[in-house]
């Protein structure tokens, strides 16, 4: 059985680039609402994780990651450098050494002619395997330009990349760093499927290192679709499997239908001699369906993963998936196990043919006077025959079949890992770590700001100072404003509640940073001092969580529901003066401040006096006035 994929482990996970890392035992699926809760929900940095946040001035993109056979360092791939993390304490992981891998110069400058040379004209570093026990190989986008090199180790510390050891890495990594790659080292073999142009639109599965002759797909016969975007590569006993979304063009009845496909190459494929030359011989595709009833289809698929320990018989494959599709703006994921014999099945059934005069999909039979079956692992050269079947027959007929494991609405999984762990009473179970990103320009790092949601009926929106919330560092995520901590993003952050027209705070965040102190924030600008300085959570630059929030809503709601119930009952009163007398007491006791309630914010300037409140409550217009939201 073949061990996961590098980087994957859940212990690599941890730290350094997951924002959201969830921990779930897997339910039943389908449990209604928004799906399962997760059993442990951390955030990058959580001090409860055994890896916490490593971060350095200067080093950003901790894009790719491998951990040494040990499981003692972490080798990470950032953007224009490699590093070697110790991790084999907890806590924060320590440098251990790092070289600069910088794209060239000349790369830089003929890169700046067509793309973003602050954004794009690096080195973002893509591939990172374990070669043998002295040397790493890496690839990278090299400035739209990519490179690969071997990386010499001594005692797991790296040893400096010479210029003159770099190669084209075409095929190996991708040009454009946002594009999606994936690639396996299997016996010292690298099979690698990424986008092979500048323009990023003819993808490759390519076969690169180890002593077999270089195979690539073929382009011209589009056995992938020019938008193929990869998300893994599972090794097998005779096959590697890539995992990867395209348009999907055997539907006529959609446009742009997006699917997910699971694809499988020979390892002992060498390429055929007239036909196919240097190309793989074994090339096939099948469509991977993930569908809970009840829901749009899970079409694209995000990551995928073997089960590495014995789980069951029969071996699984897990993946994630999200939908082309949203309902209300909400969006969902899934997670699929598929079997390996459902799949080996599938790629044994029958194959589609297109009919180039009608542009349709047909079933075609498994042809029965080509031995062996083409397309199979036999060993031995292929007939022309076969050949000539193969170039045309990549799509196999049959479907496979997921089971859903998890549907879960309202969250946008990216990243999985499972491992099988055994109960007290010796039942196995399956535990799958499940990472969401909304960012992977991957920063330092994410405050989470959090807006309790007092009354269901308000609409709730997010501001920075005055103005909304910067969309290109900011997200709204259950609520909560998710802000990338960087130059500039310090300020008051506030969420704001909406009811009949009526606007109110009912939170208020000052995010501290020394390019913006406190008392000099141009945001502060008619906001009452007071109002500014008690109630905000100061909070550092580094990783720290702000939980804190005002009290301020929950006292207006008591105060105002307190002033009602008075003044009902001072209407009743006023037939008795004496009543009245001790009513109007009453009321006015109301304004100031029960000792309990001496919260965040300084409020009793802000306070209209009680009868101002019914005015309030029935005169829509009042927007002086933020205490009608809570009556109405
Ligand atoms: C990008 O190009 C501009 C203009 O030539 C230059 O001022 C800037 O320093 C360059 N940025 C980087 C990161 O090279
Ligand atoms: C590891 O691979 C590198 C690059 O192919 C090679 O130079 C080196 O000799 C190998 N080391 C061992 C111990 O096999
Ligand atoms: C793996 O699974 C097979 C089939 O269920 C079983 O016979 C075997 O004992 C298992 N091996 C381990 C190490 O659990």
């Amino acid at each position: 059985m073949a061990p996961p994929a590098p980087g994957l482990d859940p212990r690599s996970l941890l730290g350094l680039f997951l924002f959201r890392l969830l921990l779930l035992l897997p339910p039943t699926a389908g449990e209604g609402g928004q799906g399962p809760v997760p059993r442990v929900k951390y955030l990058a940095g959580d001090g409860r994780r055994a890896l916490s946040l490593f971060h350095q001035k200067g080093l950003q993109d901790f894009d790719t990651l491998l951990l040494s056979a040990d499981g003692g360092t972490l080798y990470v791939g950032v953007r224009e450098a490699v590093l070697a993390l110790d991790i084999r304490d907890p806590g924060v992981p320590q440098l251990k050494s790092m070289i600069p891998w910088p794209a060239s110069d000349k790369k830089k400058r003929e890169c700046a002619f067509k793309k973003n040379n602050e954004t794009q004209c690096f080195n973002f570093i893509r591939v990172l395997v374990s070669l043998n026990a002295t040397h790493l190989y890496a690839c990278g986008t090299f400035a739209f330009s990519p490179a690969c090199t071997f990386i010499e180790l001594k005692d797991s510390h790296l040893l400096p990349i010479s210029e003159d050891k770099v190669v084209e890495g075409k095929g190996q990594s991708p040009f454009d760093p946002t594009h999606k790659h994936t690639a396996v080292l299997v016996d010292g073999t690298l099979y690698s499927g990424t986008m092979n142009n500048f323009l990023g639109n003819e993808p490759i599965l390519i076969r690169t290192l180890g002593p077999q002759p270089v195979l690539k797909t073929d382009t011209f016969l589009l056995w992938l679709q020019p938008d193929a975007s990869f998300v893994a590569a599972i090794p097998s006993t005779q096959v590697v499997y890539f995992f990867f979304e395209e348009t999907a063009s055997e539907f006529e009845f959609f446009d742009k239908l997006r699917t997910s496909r699971v694809a499988r190459v020979c390892k002992n494929d060498v390429g055929g001699e007239r036909l196919l030359q240097k190309k793989w011989t074994t090339f096939l595709k099948a469509q991977l369906l993930c569908t809970e009833p009840g829901q749009l289809p899970f079409n694209v698929i995000r990551h995928a993963v073997l089960l590495p320990a014995n789980f069951s018989s029969d071996q699984h494959v897990y993946a994630v998936f999200t939908s082309q599709w949203q309902i209300g703006g909400t969006r969902s994921s899934a997670v699929c196990a598929f079997s390996l014999k459902d799949i080996k099945r599938a790629f044994e059934g029958k194959y589609k043919e297109l009919n180039k005069e009608t542009s349709r999909w047909t079933t075609h039979g498994v042809p029965d006077d080509i031995s062996p079956r083409p397309g199979s692992c036999s060993v031995g050269p292929s007939s022309d025959k076969a050949l000539t079947f193969m170039k045309a027959h990549f799509l196999m007929d049959e479907q496979v079949v997921g089971t859903p494991l998890l549907v879960k609405s309202g969250v946008e999984y990216t990243r999985l890992a499972v491992e099988a762990a055994q109960d007290l009473d010796g039942h196995s179970h399956l535990v799958m770590y499940l990472g969401t990103s909304e960012f992977l320009a991957v920063p330092n790092s994410i405050l989470e700001l959090p807006c309790p949601h007092l009354s269901a009926l308000a609409s709730y929106h997010w501001g920075q100072g005055s103005a909304p919330a910067p969309r290109a560092s900011s997200v709204v995520y259950n609520g909560s404003l998710l802000l990338v901590l960087r130059d500039g993003a310090g300020g008051l952050y506030q969420c704001w509640a909406t009811e009949n027209g009526f606007s109110y705070p009912v939170v208020s965040y000052w995010v501290d940073s020394q390019d913006q102190p406190l008392a000099l924030a141009p945001d502060l600008a008619g906001i009452p001092r007071e109002r500014v300085e008690a109630p905000l959570t100061r909070v550092g630059g580094g990783a720290a969580l702000a939980a804190q929030r005002s009290y301020w809503p929950h006292f207006l709601t008591v105060t105002v529901l307190l002033a009602l119930v008075l003044s009902g009952a001072l209407i009743l009163l006023l037939v008795a003066p004496l009543g009245a007398l001790r009513g109007r007491g009453k009321v006015q006791g109301c304004g100031t401040l029960p000792p309990g309630e001496k919260a965040p914010l300084s409020r009793e300037q802000h306070l209209p006096p009680p009868n101002d409140h019914r005015t309030a409550a029935s005169s829509v217009g009042a927007d002086s006035d933020h205490l009608g939201t809570e009556v109405v």
